[in-house]
């Protein structure tokens, strides 16, 4: 049990007899400065998922792997859904889990810019039902408590708020193989920092030319990144005990 991609119908029927729990990983495909991955945000949040679902036996269901980047389409790789495609999309899919029977869920989710959207699209669905009493917990792995720490302990200011060690340093734990052919580089903090929020394409661009947001990558390392894992499988453990997965 655990990815939903490995079930047969009966067996997830089976499973809502006991659990009416799923999790679902949503990212973004989308530049992360020039030495982070474009699926940085879908990788992080499938492989914490995924880890968390085994351990407790939850169904986990496909990512979401597209996100709301637009703001980063100043760089080539990154492909993004507009505001209101993607909630849309995020209306559907949550309308199918509740119609097939699902009542929570836990949406863990690895980019920023999809916040306020996942919010919407929620309102949206408990605005067309008034009596819906379906769960959502939206979880940003970065901002749990312990991870905020660990980042802030370890990296301080040059973490940043994209291409950011801490989910650089995940990914390098989480696909190892992928950093064989990237140079670890050390980078200067920019202080060129915009007031306003958000940013087209070609303002983030004029901003931040290289594509990070006042990060220094080159302070990542996997070490660091299966450290932010124990970290956050420990905190998805006890925070969601008795909520998504059973005592
Ligand atoms: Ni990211």
């Amino acid at each position: 049990m655990s990815q939903l991609k490995n079930l047969t119908w009966p067996m997830v029927e089976e499973y809502l007899k006991h659990s009416k729990s799923i999790v679902l990983p949503i990212g973004s495909c989308e530049q992360h400065g020039p030495t982070g991955l474009i699926g940085t945000d879908f990788m992080t949040a499938e492989a914490l998922a995924e880890k968390y679902c085994d351990e407790h036996r939850i169904i986990m269901a496909p990512s979401f792997n597209y996100g709301m980047a637009g703001h980063h389409l100043g760089f080539p790789g990154t492909i993004s859904l507009s505001p209101e495609t993607y909630t849309k999309a995020l209306i559907d899919i949550f309308n199918s889990m509740i119609y097939t029977g699902f009542e929570k869920v836990l949406i863990i989710n690895g980019h920023g810019g999809n916040v306020p959207f996942v919010q919407a699209a929620v309102s949206q669905i408990k605005y067309d039902n008034k009596d819906s009493s379906f769960e959502t917990y939206l979880e940003n792995w970065w901002k749990s408590p312990s991870l905020e720490n660990y980042q802030q302990e370890h990296f301080g200011e040059a973490n940043g708020f994209h291409a950011t060690c801490g989910e650089v340093s995940l990914t390098q734990h989480i696909a190892e193989k992928a950093f064989e052919k990237i140079e670890n580089t050390q980078f200067k903090i920019d202080s060129n920092r915009p007031k306003h929020h958000p940013l087209s394409a070609s303002e983030l661009k004029k901003y931040y030319p290289d594509g990070r947001m006042s990060s220094n990558p080159g302070l990542a390392s996997k070490e660091h990144g299966a450290e932010l894992e124990r970290l956050y499988l420990d905190y998805l453990k006890e925070r969601y005990k008795g909520i998504i997965h059973e005592l």
